[in-house]
């Protein structure tokens, strides 16, 4: 078992280890709730809510299931899961788990953050991409139909639990969503190499979520360092909408790292033989995907990250080295389109 404690406005510990084994105590060491609702999705319910609730024989539990995905990162499901909580008189006292990946952890801490002005909530992420990423940092929300993440909150939880035996029911597409948050890891962190996770998931894990809380620590709400978290995500996210939410957010990540190193290369006047080293992480993940460079390039308006007619880019300079720079937006648009055509 590895611990780490994430000294965020609310301080908490992520736990990673292989099973439930223990989690009731862990929890009655951070609240005192005597009813919990397990928030999980249709596909994770069959899998692994009897084992967790094994382990939590001493708790009145409710599960309640919401449909599997990114299209139901919905406010439709924030507002089954809060119509179930009032419906079973939950009190401030009481707990909700979120158990799935990164969009049941999304929405059901979103939930928490809103009922009652907050009750507790923890994160058992099962997915590699929410154990290595949506799990810690407290960014809750939902899409809206004008754009991804549109409605949120920070809001921490009070302990984020990784069973890492999770990850070995994930499908091909969802182990390569994960890699792509883990690939960007390997590129803002000097310490942290993709290829771990084959060799040690725990531990690359341990390290991944290092690495976020020291981050966290520091920038809570996002208005400076964190920003170097959405490394290829503001083109990654971009894809992802074009797409339909048919590509997964791994995917789209790692198509928007690519995007994003042809733009650092030309802003900074790296050579072509730089400019290839800087790619050779993402040539095992790679999926040869077809998109509009314009469409892109117009979507990248819709994004949350722009303020006034100007965006926060983060550009890469070495492995491990990224700078946030603020443009005009019209300045990114055209770089952006000129790389990526
Ligand atoms: N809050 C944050 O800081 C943060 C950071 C990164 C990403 N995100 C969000 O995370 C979401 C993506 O998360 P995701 O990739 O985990 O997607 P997801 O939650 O949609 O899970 C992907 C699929 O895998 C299934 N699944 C989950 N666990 C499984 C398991 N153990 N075995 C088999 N199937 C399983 C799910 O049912 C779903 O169909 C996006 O909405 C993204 O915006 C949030």
């Amino acid at each position: 078992m590895k611990k780490i404690r994430v000294n965020a406005s609310r301080p908490y510990d992520v736990v990673i280890q292989e099973g439930f084994e223990n989690i009731g105590k862990t929890i009655k060491s951070v609240c005192s709730a005597k009813k919990i609702a397990v928030v999980t999705d249709e596909n994770v319910f069959p899998l692994y809510y009897e084992k967790l609730a094994d382990e939590l024989r001493d708790f009145s539990l409710f599960p309640l299931i919401v449909g599997a995905g990114e299209k139901y990162k919905t406010t439709e499901s924030f507002l089954k899961i809060i119509d179930a909580l009032a419906g079973n008189k939950f009190s401030r006292e009481d707990l909700v788990i979120a158990l799935g990946g990164g969009v049941v952890g999304d929405v059901a801490g979103f939930a928490a953050a809103c009922y009652l002005r907050g009750i507790a909530y923890i994160q058992c992420p099962t997915t590699l991409l929410a154990a290595i990423d949506s799990s810690v940092g407290g960014k809750t929300g939902v899409n809206l139909s004008q754009g991804k993440n549109l409605l949120g909150a920070f809001y921490q939880p009070s302990l984020t639990f990784i069973n890492t035996l999770c990850e070995d029911t994930l499908s091909e597409r969802e182990r390569t969503s994960g890699l792509g948050e883990g690939v960007k890891y390997s590129y803002i962190s000097e310490n942290i190499k993709v290829e771990e996770l084959f060799q040690n998931r725990a531990e690359f894990i341990f390290k991944c979520v290092d690495f976020k809380a020291k981050i966290v620590e520091e920038d809570e709400k996002e208005s400076g360092k964190r920003k170097i978290l959405n490394f290829g995500h503001t083109v990654g996210h971009a894809v992802e909408a074009a797409s339909g939410y048919a590509l997964s957010h791994g995917e789209c990540v790692i198509k928007g790292i690519d995007a994003i190193i042809d733009l650092s290369a030309d802003f900074y006047g790296f050579s072509d033989e730089k400019k290839q080293r800087l790619k050779l992480p993402l040539k095992d993940f790679d999926r040869n995907i077809a998109f509009s460079a314009k469409e892109i390039a117009e979507r990248i308006c819709s994004d949350k990250k722009i303020r006034g007619g100007d965006i926060d880019v983060v550009l890469l300079k070495e492995i491990g080295q990224v700078e946030i720079v603020t443009m005009k937006l019209s300045e990114f648009k055209e770089r952006l389109y000129a790389v990526m055509r």
